[in-house]
């Protein structure tokens, strides 16, 4: 069965989807069969792996409304075992669709029910809120990965946040855990950011992953190409520091004995 990580934080540009599309490839790049869900209207993840938005395309807005099964508008990427579930500026209206429809916060997880045992991970990429459809991604989610830039105002919202896992664990998804907290943008010639990583570490202490994600022209680059890190420029810091998280993730997993 497929683990589901949903990478959310309702901050915009923290690095949600740059992690989303390189934490991804670098799963299937280990040899696993990875789905990487887009549920972000920006859409960024689906045109980030180098997949067009065609009008009429079917996407996750179909899936969730039940009008496609998920399988159906999966896609393949240029990447060997990456797929995408595509996202477009149609889930913008998710969010009121979702309100008056029934297990309105269960509508991804039902969705890929049938698919989970197809992959070994399923990667979602969250929208910068806190609304139903990452309440869908949570619920859906066995545990969610936390990025946050390494700036001033850092922890702004990430209390909200917790908060929202929590309720989530209380109610209506209790074996939610979180994967941990991802630094990124780390960037070593500047004391404000090393100041910050060592606040953070200091704050979530053990939850805060090993890896740090440098802040890079090559990971801002790499999108724009429609390609992961590591098609684009392997040998970069970037693509070396998303390797190294795909393998933290999946030494955690052992050590936690959750089952792939
Ligand atoms: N490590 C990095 N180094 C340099 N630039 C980065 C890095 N990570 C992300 N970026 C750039 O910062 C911007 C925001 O990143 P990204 O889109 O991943 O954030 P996000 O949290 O998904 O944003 P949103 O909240 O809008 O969905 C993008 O232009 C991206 O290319
Ligand atoms: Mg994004």
């Amino acid at each position: 069965m497929g683990r589901v990580i949903a990478i959310a934080n309702q901050k915009g540009g923290v690095g949600k989807t740059t992690t989303a599309i390189n934490l991804a490839a670098s799963l299937a790049a280990n040899d696993l069969k990875v789905l990487l869900i887009d549920m972000d209207p920006q859409g960024n993840c689906t045109t980030g792996i180098g997949i067009a938005k065609e009008p009429g395309m079917p996407t996750v807005y179909d899936a969730l409304m039940g009008v496609h099964p998920i399988e159906s508008i999966v896609v393949n990427t240029e990447f060997d075992g990456l797929q995408l579930a595509p996202a477009d500026k149609n889930l913008v209206a998710g969010n009121l669709d979702l309100v008056d429809m029934d297990r309105r916060e269960f509508r991804l997880r039902d969705a890929i029910e049938n698919i989970r045992t197809a992959y070994d991970y399923l990667i979602i990429d969250c929208p910068p809120a806190l609304d139903l459809l990452t309440v869908n991604a949570m619920v859906a989610a066995d545990s969610v990965l936390v990025p946050i830039q390494c700036e001033f105002f850092a922890l702004e919202g990430i209390s909200q946040l917790i908060d929202t896992v929590e309720r989530l664990r209380d109610s209506l998804q209790p074996n939610l855990r979180l994967e941990g907290v991802l630094l990124t943008m780390f960037d070593d010639r500047t004391n404000l950011t090393r100041q910050v990583a060592s606040d953070l570490k200091e704050f979530f202490k053990n939850e805060v992953f090993e890896t740090i994600i440098p802040r890079s022209i090559r990971l801002a680059e790499a999108p724009s190409f429609g390609k992961p890190i590591i098609s684009y420029d392997v040998r970069s810091r970037g693509a070396e520091c998303y390797i190294k998280l795909a393998k933290e993730i999946l030494a955690n997993e052992q050590r936690t004995g959750s089952a792939a």
